[in-house]
């Protein structure tokens, strides 16, 4: 099973992921959950169901130091992509250790009916947040209002996204996930309170932009409100803060197991599918759901 993830457009060489770049001719990086053919470890044999960083390739070769062996009885295995992998583990650290959120404030989660931001906005509403998310279209903000049951959903697609905005944050944000950028960000960065937090998990409305956006430039305006407001914005990149995911494993999987953290997941059948499911990420036809291609 391969793992679909918005960061492998950034490997595809614009320089900005926060992973290695891949080089043409090299198979694209990426979490999968594979089976042990072959073992020269005597803690990994054959028939073993593995996660690993194996990336787009059928077969692929490991010291064992970068696998982890998994636990079909404690949690399905497509769970070691999703709230039990990678995406999961970029929720949970961005909630739980680049910033300490603090019960009953508001917390604003971009992308939030999307496979990170709907596991990062489940953990505001167990630590006690009134959690607000955006998302886009009335199915994706019913679904974060109805079965997450977030306090307040904006579809920023919609005409009077300006107007949700300020019926979904009488109060303001306190605490904010990014996981969007773009357009909107200049809007909502209006309503952080003093003392705000912010962690800035992705801005996937930027990955494919080859030039800087033009129009008017709230830069200026963004530095006076982190002045005045003393608003706190920190950034985190998995790949150098991995040293958590055991204490991540300990924290989620009882939550996962128990039904406490939901996650929904969509499968693409066929090796062949890789490429144009990716593409689904960044054309707005994704559902939301954590995608995952398999293969035999
Ligand atoms: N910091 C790290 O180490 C780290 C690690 C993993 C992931 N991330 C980041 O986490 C974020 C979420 O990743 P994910 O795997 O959970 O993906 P995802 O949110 O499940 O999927 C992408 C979603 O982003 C939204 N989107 C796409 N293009 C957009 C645009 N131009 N404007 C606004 N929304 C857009 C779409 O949702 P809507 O239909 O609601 O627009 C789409 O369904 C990404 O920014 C990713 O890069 C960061």
């Amino acid at each position: 099973m391969f793992s679909i993830d918005p960061y492998q457009r950034n490997l595809m060489g614009n320089g900005s992921s926060e992973w290695p770049a891949i080089e043409i001719g090299d198979p694209m990086g990426g979490p999968t959950v594979a089976v042990v053919v072959e073992s020269r470890r005597p803690d990994f044999a054959p028939g073993d169901h593995i996660q690993t960083w194996s990336g787009w390739q059928d077969y692929a070769v490991s010291d064992g130091s970068d696998i982890r062996k998994l636990d079909e009885a404690v949690a399905p295995l497509s769970t070691a992509l999703g709230p039990l992998g990678l995406t999961g583990f970029t929720a949970w650290y961005g909630m739980t250790r680049v910033h300490d959120f603090k019960p009953g404030g508001t917390l604003l989660v971009t992308g939030a009916a999307g496979a990170v931001g709907s596991t990062a906005a489940q953990i505001g509403k167990l630590r006690g947040l009134r959690v607000v998310g955006v998302a886009g279209g009335p199915a994706k903000t019913a679904y974060l209002k109805d079965e997450l049951g977030l306090d307040a959903a904006i579809d920023y697609k919609a005409d009077d996204v300006e107007e949700q905005i300020r019926r979904a944050l009488p109060d303001g944000i306190d605490a904010f996930y990014e996981n969007v950028g773009g357009p909107l960000f200049p809007v909502l960065m209006e309503y952080f309170n003093p003392h705000a937090k912010m962690v800035v998990c992705g801005t996937i409305a930027d990955y494919s932009d080859t030039e800087l956006p033009r129009g008017v430039n709230y830069l200026p305006r963004l530095i006076t409100l982190i002045h005045y407001r003393f608003v706190d914005i920190m950034a985190f990149a998995t790949p150098y803060v991995m040293h958590a995911f055991p204490d991540f494993l300990a924290e989620m999987t009882p939550l996962v197991a128990s039904g406490k953290i939901s996650y929904r997941e969509e499968f693409v059948d066929g090796f062949e599918k890789l490429p144009e499911t990716l593409l689904t990420l960044f054309d707005g036809s994704h559902s939301g759901r954590k995608l995952i291609v398999r293969a035999d």
